[in-house]
């Protein structure tokens, strides 16, 4: 194990959905850390590759989260760049948060195997915070979610299980090596999702299937950046077509306990009420 009990550890996305509650975790345990996003001291960017020598500067390991999305072309290029950057400046150990099913996060995952890191691989299938800090959190709100899928099970994954085992792996020996394939335990449809989440509120929320034209003209209609429309797509075109159904055993094999279930996400999170606004 890195000594990552003295020097930071650089949590890249460190202010969203896994990042913020890995930083909480590692703080409360009196583990430094050093946020790595644009709001970061010292700030860094993605696209800004000059930015990146100084969030490395003197820190022990990195969780690396990509942004926007692992599975977006030229992800794993630029993810590799940065593995490499820290391997070259002696930071081996790295915790990569990767994507199921997709052919640009798997590239990634074999890039940074490849970089000559102590990797940890993090494979995660839908995070249940897409409904309450992602994409989807306004539909919910407004109650109705239209998407164009349809009967096909998602292991929803809690980002609390994924900052637990993340925690779990970089603080603990024996996951140097190690892919962690995460998902929730139980298989949802969208609509079995959404029907929780009206369930924990006690709204009335929808779940309607749309054609694929309808969302490509409903996503164009939110001038979203190029990428973002690109994801979606493939999202919805390629990912959720049946390949993802399935549940693995990562979180009991990380950390020796069940995952958490989409019902007690949803009923935690109506509780705080950010699906009442
Ligand atoms: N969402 C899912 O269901 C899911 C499932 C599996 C895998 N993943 C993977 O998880 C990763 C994170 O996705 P997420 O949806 O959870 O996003 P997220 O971590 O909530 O994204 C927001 C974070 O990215 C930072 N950020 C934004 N633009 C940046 C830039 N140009 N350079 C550096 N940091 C930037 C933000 O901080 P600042 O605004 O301060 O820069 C913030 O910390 C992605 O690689 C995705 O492929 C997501």
């Amino acid at each position: 194990m890195t000594d990552t009990t003295q020097k930071p550890i650089l949590i890249l996305g460190g202010t969203g959905k896994t990042g913020r509650r890995l930083a909480e975790r590692l703080t409360a345990k009196g583990i430094p850390v050093r946020i790595g996003s644009r709001s970061g001291t010292p700030s860094f960017d993605w696209q800004d590759r000059e930015s990146w020598d100084a969030a490395l500067e003197g820190v022990g390991a990195v969780y690396i989260s990509y942004y926007p999305d692992i599975a977006v072309p030229g992800a794993a290029e630029t993810v590799e760049a940065l593995a490499r950057l820290a391997v070259k400046r002696g930071i081996r150990r790295l915790v990569l948060l990767s994507g199921r099913g997709e052919t640009e996060a798997q590239r990634a995952e074999e890039m940074v195997k490849a970089s000559g890191a102590d990797w940890t691989i993090l494979r995660c299938s839908w995070f249940s915070q897409n409904f309450s800090e992602g994409f989807l959190v306004e539909n919910i709100i407004e109650g109705e979610v239209a998407l164009p899928v349809g009967a096909v099970g998602e292991p929803f994954v809690d980002t609390d299980d994924i900052a637990d085992v993340a925690e779990a792996v970089l603080t603990r020996p024996g996951h140097v090596g190690q892919l962690y394939e995460l998902t929730g335990p139980r298989l949802l449809s969208f609509a079995d999702a959404v029907a929780e989440i009206a369930k924990a509120t006690g709204r009335d929320i929808r779940f309607r299937r749309i054609s694929h034209a309808e969302f490509t003209s409903a996503v164009a209609s939110h001038n979203l950046p190029p990428e973002f429309a690109w994801l979606l797509d493939e999202l919805f075109t390629e990912v959720l077509d049946g390949r993802n159904e399935t549940l693995t055993d990562g979180v009991q094999r990380a950390l020796g306990r069940r995952p958490k279930d989409f019902s007690t996400y949803a009923t935690e999170t109506a509780a705080t009420g950010i699906w009442s606004n």
